[in-house]
């Protein structure tokens, strides 16, 4: 992997990102039971910066934050704090319609779940001819027809497949029909949120393979979301690993692998069979805290072995540390 260009901007940065919700009882109940408000702070200050052609993937456990943080760069949710910005331009600066339809064209997505992101109604060709139709992409239906079928071809199934319905394919081509219908937009974004969690192992790699197939021929940028460090280590150049809602290090992948950082990370790493020597898989010790009311200091503190008086008390935010960054007292310290 290459190191940064310095004058290149990037595709997609993210400064400070923030997505808090409330979810606090309704008011009436609050006031009868006499009980607060209360807000759960689901990304809570989040910066990274993705370079075009690359993919930068964000790890961890359930529940810390990864899908919120897609949906919101997608759009999805209106972020509480904070910037989003490709190539240089700030996304809530962007008011002009077309603007913003150029860009929700140029960024798509693709979910866990093929069966639900997929309309049982509606035969495979008119599913992935939809994007085309929404953007004008093709003069005719003749063309739309060829583009259509380009498509299924280039996610390794059959033209003859459009006539088809969802409900007629296995998990994994299902989830190939969703990338040919993310594709059609000609996207050079994709924000790939756990898009193999609900397959096999088998069909998985398959996915991934075609993945990283497309991503080199039609130079894709790729925002990639798993829980599992096995698919993480199959399509990344860097990773960011999340825990409540912040990031603890971001780092590039050969050196997350080869010389992890902070004592999450390491965790995790523990978490995944060693295939030379035959080491059972660990699951992570202790429990993620409750988003709601997250540990004070370092929120991992509770389940860290290197905790101190200070990580109970002061946040410790990101620096560098050779390519990576990190977030730890100890590591800052030399400690670990
Ligand atoms: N729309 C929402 N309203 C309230 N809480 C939410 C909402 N979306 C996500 N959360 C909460 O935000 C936290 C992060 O969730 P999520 O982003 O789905 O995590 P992950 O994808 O890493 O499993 C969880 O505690 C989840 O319950
Ligand atoms: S800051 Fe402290 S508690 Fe947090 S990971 Fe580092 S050593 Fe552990
Ligand atoms: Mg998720």
């Amino acid at each position: 992997m290459s190191e940064p260009a310095v004058s290149e901007a990037p595709l997609l940065e993210v400064r400070d990102l923030k997505m808090y919700f409330d979810v606090s009882k309704p008011l009436v109940t609050r006031l009868v039971n006499r009980m607060p408000r209360y807000v759960l702070k689901a990304v809570d200050g989040l910066s990274f910066a993705i370079r075009r052609g690359e993919t930068f993937s964000l790890v961890g456990e359930s529940g810390c934050g990864k899908s919120t943080v897609a949906r919101t760069v997608a759009g999805l949710n209106s972020a509480t704090g904070g910037e989003i910005l490709i190539e240089g331009k700030n996304l809530a600066g962007l008011k002009r319609k077309s603007s913003l339809s150029d860009i929700a064209r140029r960024m798509q997505m693709v979910f866990q779940s093929p069966y639900a992101s997929l309309d049982p109604r509606w035969r495979v060709r008119d599913v992935i001819a939809e994007p085309i139709r929404a953007y004008g992409l093709a003069a005719s239906k003749a063309e739309e027809r060829a583009q259509v079928a380009e498509l299924l071809i280039q996610v390794g199934l059959s033209p003859r497949d459009g006539e088809k319905f969802p409900h007629e394919f296995s998990g994994g081509q299902r989830q190939r029909i969703s990338i040919a219908r993310a594709l059609s937009s000609k996207p050079e974004f994709l924000i790939c949120d756990e898009p193999t969690s609900a397959l096999d192992v088998s069909v998985q790699a398959q996915i991934l393979n075609l993945m990283t197939k497309l991503q080199d021929e039609l130079g894709l940028t790729y925002l990639f979301i798993s829980h599992d460090l096995a698919v993480i280590d199959h399509v990344s150049d860097w990773i960011g690993v999340m825990y409540l809602g912040r990031i603890c290090e971001i780092t590039p992948k050969s050196e997350l692998f080869r010389n992890p950082r902070h004592p999450y990370t390491r965790m995790l790493l523990e978490t995944i069979p060693d295939l030379k020597g035959g080491r059972e898989r660990k699951p992570p010790e202790g429990e993620v805290p409750n988003p709601i009311s997250p540990p004070p200091g370092c929120a991992f503190h509770p389940r860290c072995a290197f905790a101190s008086e200070r990580c109970r008390r002061e946040r410790p935010e990101l620096a560098t540390f050779g390519p990576a960054r990190v977030a730890c007292h100890a590591v800052e310290e030399g400690r670990i």
